[in-house]
């Protein structure tokens, strides 16, 4: 089955096409980052003027990529929400244009739930790798997603954890915006911080309860180290040093509380889904702190780690495997698209 992935949720317009749910056979990302540089984050007018701008060289581009055309197409799975609403319209529209003209089946999908799909994926690099797993434990660490997942089956989940406040990479963000590093600041501050010292400063960490997240107290102690060494702002290593000692702070409770999931329920895998799990040092800190028999899995390529295409191409697979009926027929209803996945 060959599946047309649209995702345009926040900054980036990508289109893919994967066969049966794991087979990369394209994922075009036009990612619009040099232009919300100059105002450190994403204006959402902004955003959406590009989308609109972009959509339709992003799929003539994955078709040619992927060897095929719009009549070799089985279905289209799309972005419905999460993301920005200005967004999420242009990727929404185009998918319900292209469904209705092809008379093919269109999926709607959770982004967070893509981003969980993307662990599936099967490029070059991997092709050896063995499908996952249930039972399973994700951690989706996203910019605007934090949780933590009992991954039972597909379609079957136990919401274990998620952030009071920030989510992880909002935190990153803020805090390289706090520093004078540019948007986006997860990959600056992981950068920064290679050549940092994260012992320099103890930052707080926020166990709060059992499997929750809390990032916002960090991001405080961080503006108050800032403030009260603001001269220090032009010294590269105290930089370095501040990056090193936020992301310590960040990586360990994720890590810790990814270990404590999977032990309690006794899983044999563990994954990392979402733009934080392209963080080098999370990946190092997870791997140390999950017991031994517990596989980590996430992706090694970077550009399925942060938004794409092919992981919504691939989570509409599984969705449609278990409903195929639903999507034949499924058209727009009344009721907000932009939900958390527990609530979807
Ligand atoms: O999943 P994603 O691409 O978009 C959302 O769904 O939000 O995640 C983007 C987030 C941003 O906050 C970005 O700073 C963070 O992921 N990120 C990272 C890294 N790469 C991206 N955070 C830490 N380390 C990284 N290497
Ligand atoms: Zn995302």
């Amino acid at each position: 089955m060959l599946i047309l992935g649209i995702e345009t949720s926040c900054d980036e317009t990508s289109v893919a096409v994967v066969e049966n749910g794991r087979i990369l056979r394209s994922n075009v990302i036009f990612s619009q980052i040099e232009m919300h540089r100059k105002t450190g984050g994403v204006v959402p007018e902004v955003a959406a003027r590009e989308h609109i701008i972009k959509i339709i060289p992003v799929i003539e581009e994955a078709l040619l990529k992927a060897n095929c055309s719009m009549s070799d197409l089985d279905a289209i799975a799309f972005t419905y929400g999460p993301g920005l609403m200005t967004s999420l319209l242009t990727g929404i529209n185009t998918a319900i244009t292209l469904g209705k003209v092809l008379k093919i089946p269109l999926i709607p999908v959770n982004h967070i739930e893509g981003h969980m799909y993307a662990n599936w994926i099967i490029t070059n690099s991997n092709e050896s790798t063995p499908e996952p797993q249930f039972p399973l434990v994700v951690l989706t660490a996203s910019g605007g997603h934090n949780e933590l997942i009992l991954w039972k089956n597909h379609g079957e989940y136990k919401f274990l954890g998620a952030t009071l406040d920030d989510a992880a990479g909002e935190a990153f963000d803020k805090v390289a915006r706090l520093l004078g590093l540019p948007y986006p600041g997860g990959p600056q501050i992981s950068k920064a911080a290679e050549k940092g010292d994260g012992s320099r400063y103890n930052l707080p960490r926020a166990w709060v309860t059992k499997f929750d997240f809390s990032f916002s107290g960090l991001k405080t102690a961080v503006l108050r180290l800032v403030e009260n060494h603001s001269e220090q702002l032009k010294d590269e290593q105290f930089i370095n040093d501040v990056s090193a000692s936020f992301q310590e702070s960040v990586v360990e409770v994720l890590a810790k509380k990814l270990a404590k999931a999977a032990i309690k329920f006794g899983v044999k895998e563990a994954h990392l889904a979402g733009g934080v799990s392209a963080n080098k040092r999370l990946r190092e800190k997870a791997r140390e702190t999950l017991p031994t028999n517990v596989a980590l899995k996430f992706c090694t390529d970077l550009t399925l780690c942060t938004d794409n295409a092919a992981m919504i191409a691939a989570a509409g697979f599984y969705r449609y495997q278990a409903n195929s009926e639903k999507y034949k027929t499924w058209k727009p209803v009344e009721g907000n698209p932009n939900l958390a996945l527990k609530n979807w």
